[in-house]
């Protein structure tokens, strides 16, 4: 018998009481039934090699039958090779059954989480959840990056986080305030307040996990099904995800270095319900809509009746000029829902945002987060990050990381001048988190990404970002997270990787 210091720590606790049920009329007896439950669950992964099982005594407890079943059943399983016995650590489920006989047999078992099926034969589900899968890889892959950590007060945050660790109420163990935590939807009012010109006071504020839950809840508060939505081209992809869970009919309105082209919009649908759009910094073309453009939707809002959502995603992040305003703060009707998010000025396992709602829709808004989902955010973090917001440190925390970026965005603009300057030409603001570069006209920026991939390069495509057809292809290239000593070798070896893409004459 393998004895305690070969033991590997357990995924579960011992204390846990496996789901048999056992059949007394059966005439199975009852030592078989128990040992053929845990055989299953061993070869359909469910107990994996290293869990603790419960002590016998326990399972005959739990299991309402005398110690005897229990006993020839581990006996049996052992003998089997199933089980491991240790001396003081209990039983364990084998550490010799290889995972990949597991998987195996798993493969083999009629088990309903095991059924694989060809693309021709799908099982039907709704036609959203069919045609958003495309365009969900897409969003994945395209657009997540992550802020830099390196600057990240960290130790500030653990204090943080002890300070309330160490003195949890039971207030705050329950659902909370579906809006959101109080104290936190003050401070979230009084910072788009100030740095934002948002004008919404905190009974406003509804606290989510993140600008893509806003965008969502937004979209089911304000669009029915069928109901036509202008989206910019190209746009953010979570937007399109987000209009499709609602059931909209995209309106695909193009964007020019000024935002959206609003007389377009009318051309297409001139009564479409809404227009969601990223006027600070739009996604992907990092242009600023210009304040025409913005009297001109608001004007069109104005006029039909639609809604307007603002997805104001990173405007923390402006090298140049000064901060600008939000579309909201100037709109003085209430036909613009602000959605926000700490993903990109904290981190994005953070899961925290808000939607500043106009004063007649909140309950509306509401209806919809109870009726869709649970209040999913944690009363924990937004304690901790009303603290950080209070205490100076979010503030702090934005001016480093914005002189970090800077500098970081202004060498890989120098990298691709001096070394890829007739390859990659960098457009949009001096902002953000990414540099967008255009390609030469005819080179495929996927193939270009892929082959960057492949030498550990991460970029991404301009061309996901479309659902129409890109006048051209370009490349987002994410320095937030990189180390500025990097650039320049990596900037040359796309040079090379381009070159090699470029259509042969
Ligand atoms: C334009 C834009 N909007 C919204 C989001 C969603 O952010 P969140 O992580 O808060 O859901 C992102 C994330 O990258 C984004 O780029």
């Amino acid at each position: 018998m393998a004895t305690s210091e070969d033991f590997a720590p357990a995924r579960l606790p011992a204390s846990f009481i496996p789901p048999i049920t056992l059949d007394t009329k059966s005439e199975t007896p009852l030592y078989r039934q128990i040992s053929v439950w845990f055989q299953r669950a061993i070869l359909a992964g469910q107990l994996q090699p290293g869990q603790r099982v419960p002590s016998t005594r326990a399972l005959a407890k739990a299991l309402r039958v005398s110690r005897i079943p229990v006993l020839s059943a581990y006996e049996l399983l052992i003998a089997e090779g199933y089980f491991q016995p240790f001396v003081g650590a209990g039983t364990c489920v084998s550490q010799s059954i290889p995972d990949a006989m597991c998987r195996a047999e798993r493969d083999n078992l009629p088990n309903a989480t095991s059924i694989e099926t060809e693309a021709s034969t799908r099982r039907a589900v709704s036609r959203r959840a069919a045609g958003m899968v495309g365009s969900a890889q897409a969003w994945l892959d395209q657009c997540r990056g992550c802020t830099d950590l390196d600057h990240f007060p960290i130790g500030i945050w653990s204090k943080l986080i002890n300070r309330h660790a160490r003195k949890i109420s039971r207030d705050i163990m329950g659902y909370g305030d579906p809006m959101g935590y109080e104290p936190f939807r003050e401070a979230v009012a009084e910072y788009l307040g100030a740095f934002r010109a948002v004008t919404c006071d905190p009974s406003q504020i509804m606290v989510t996990t993140g600008a893509q839950q806003g965008l969502l809840i937004s979209a089911l508060t304000l669009i029915d099904p069928k109901d036509e939505v202008w989206i910019e081209e190209p746009g953010y992809p979570g937007t399109q995800l987000a209009l499709q869970a609602a059931g909209a009919r995209l309106v695909l309105v193009p964007v020019d270095g000024e935002g959206l082209i609003v007389e377009r919009g009318i051309e297409m649908a001139k009564r479409a319900r809404a227009a969601f759009v990223a006027p600070s910094h739009q996604f992907p073309l990092r242009t600023t809509m210009s304040a025409t453009r913005r009297i001109e939707l608001l004007g069109w809002a104005s006029r039909v009746g639609a809604w307007i959502v603002e997805d104001d995603y990173d405007s923390e992040f402006r090298f140049c000029g000064n901060p600008l305003a939000s579309l909201q703060g100037i709109d003085t009707e209430g036909r613009v829902v602000y959605v926000g998010t700490l993903t990109k000025s904290m981190f994005p396992s953070l899961r925290l945002g808000y939607i500043v709602i106009p004063k007649d829709l909140v309950s509306d808004f509401l209806n919809i987060r109870n009726g869709s989902e649970t209040y999913a955010t944690s009363v924990l973090s937004q304690m901790v990050m009303t603290d950080f917001m209070r205490e100076g440190h979010f503030s702090r925390h934005i001016k480093r990381t914005r002189a970090v970026y800077m500098e970081r965005r202004r060498a890989l603009a120098a990298a691709i001048a001096a070394r890829a300057g007739g390859l990659l030409e960098v457009v949009g603001d001096d902002a953000g988190m990414f540099v967008l570069a255009l390609l030469p006209p005819g080179v495929d920026d996927t193939e270009v990404v892929g082959r960057a991939r492949q030498a550990g390069i991460k970029v991404s495509a301009l061309s996901q970002c479309y659902i129409g057809q890109p006048a051209r292809g370009g490349l987002q290239l994410d320095y937030a997270n990189c180390n500025p000593k990097d650039i320049p070798a990596k900037v040359s070896a796309l040079k090379s990787i381009i070159e090699a893409c470029r259509p042969k004459h």
